[in-house]
């Protein structure tokens, strides 16, 4: 067995920014209740004319070229999205082809906020098993587009952002790798975050579209509680496999979901404060893009180095939940 490492990192969002206050035109909120209750001061927002590849294909760029590798030389391209350019095909084959990445195996992966937890998951096992070389994750969303911008409970949420990395073999007798992997879900849950319309259960019609059934529903509260518990038990198992302290971490990369949901996580575990990236404030919550656009902002800021041990917890719609546990 090969072992795997992380040999490149990158990030893209829109230009188009989108503040409290200008939510705060739509609907009835206000930026402090948005700060107090999220911690989100804005969220980047795609164009009318932007779409979900854009953004995944300048992260994927941006990975490769960090890691020195040929477009062509990817074996696989795995794009973390609950919101592709189309249902039918992927948006892992517009990423493939505006990348010029030849025939490279190119599909999405649906696991929500988790996506790029999962990619990496998958990409580690491609590249372990001697499959290949290299293969890019991808985790991106333009969740804007699926927002229903009258539901105050939600629209101030989520942004839109990608993030990406490129697992490839590890050099022999590097000690940078991937060192653990765990991904779980629990269907029971799945009615807690959904697109209820738009598949096979409620085919799009001009009903399911007048009940707004096409947008993105979620039981705050539940979501809450969940996410709080998802995370202190992804970190104690992480901790545990590995026969880690808390001390043995350098960082934690969470799920950008809301500041007072980490924080309660937090105030559970014995990490302080300034071993955990947080960018949440200006980007809002990603979903599957959250993890590594934080990942690409700890390296490019330093706050994560060759040697250093990062752990990358995410959880979301399924429920999902999930872990990287990485020797950097
Ligand atoms: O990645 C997975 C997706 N993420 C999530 O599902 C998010 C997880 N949940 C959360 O982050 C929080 O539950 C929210 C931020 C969504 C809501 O915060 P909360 O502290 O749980 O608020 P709440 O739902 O208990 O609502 C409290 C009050 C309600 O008014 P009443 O009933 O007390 O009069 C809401 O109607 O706040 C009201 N409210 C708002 N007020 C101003 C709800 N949304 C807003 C808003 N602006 N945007």
């Amino acid at each position: 067995m090969y072992q795997a490492w992380i040999s490149g990192t990158g990030a893209a969002a829109p230009e188009r920014v989108m503040t409290n206050d200008d939510i705060a035109k739509l609907v009835d909120t206000s930026d402090e209740w948005i700060v107090q209750r999220t911690g989100i001061s804005e969220r980047r927002v795609l164009s009318d004319d932007e779409v979900t590849s854009d953004i995944a294909t300048a992260a994927g760029r941006m990975a490769i070229e960090d890691a020195g590798v040929d477009p062509k030389d990817l074996g696989a391209i795995i794009l973390g999205t609950v919101s592709p350019d189309t249902i039918c095909p992927s948006g892992a084959v517009y990423v493939q082809h505006a990348l010029g990445a030849g025939t490279a195996c190119a599909f999405d992966l649906n696991a929500a906020c988790t996506g790029f937890v999962y990619g990496i998951t998958v990409a580690t096992s491609m590249v372990q098993s001697g499959l290949y070389e290299h293969v890019l994750v991808i985790g991106a969303e333009g969740l804007s587009k699926f927002v229903d911008w009258t539901d105050r409970a939600s629209c101030i949420l989520f942004g839109d952002g990608a993030g990406a990395a490129v697992v490839s073999r590890a050099p022999e007798g590097s000690t940078s790798r991937i060192v653990d992997n765990v991904c779980e879900a629990d269907g029971e849950s799945a009615d807690l975050i959904q697109i209820p319309a738009g598949g096979s259960r409620r085919p799009a019609s001009p009903e399911t579209v007048e009940a707004g059934e096409h947008f993105l529903t979620l039981n705050g509260r539940e979501v809450f509680k969940f996410a709080t518990k998802a995370m202190v038990d992804m970190v104690e198992t992480a901790l545990e496999r590995n026969n880690l302290k808390y001390s043995d971490l350098d960082l934690l990369v969470p799920h950008q979901v809301n500041y007072r949901i980490i924080e309660t996580a937090l105030k559970k575990l014995d990490i302080p404060e300034e071993k955990i990236y947080l960018n949440l404030d200006r980007y809002g919550n990603t979903s599957a893009a959250s993890v590594p656009i934080a990942l690409r902002e700890a390296v490019e800021r330093e706050r994560l180095k060759r040697g250093d041990l990062v752990l990358l917890v995410a959880f979301g719609a399924g429920m999902t939940w999930g872990y990287n546990l990485v020797r950097w």
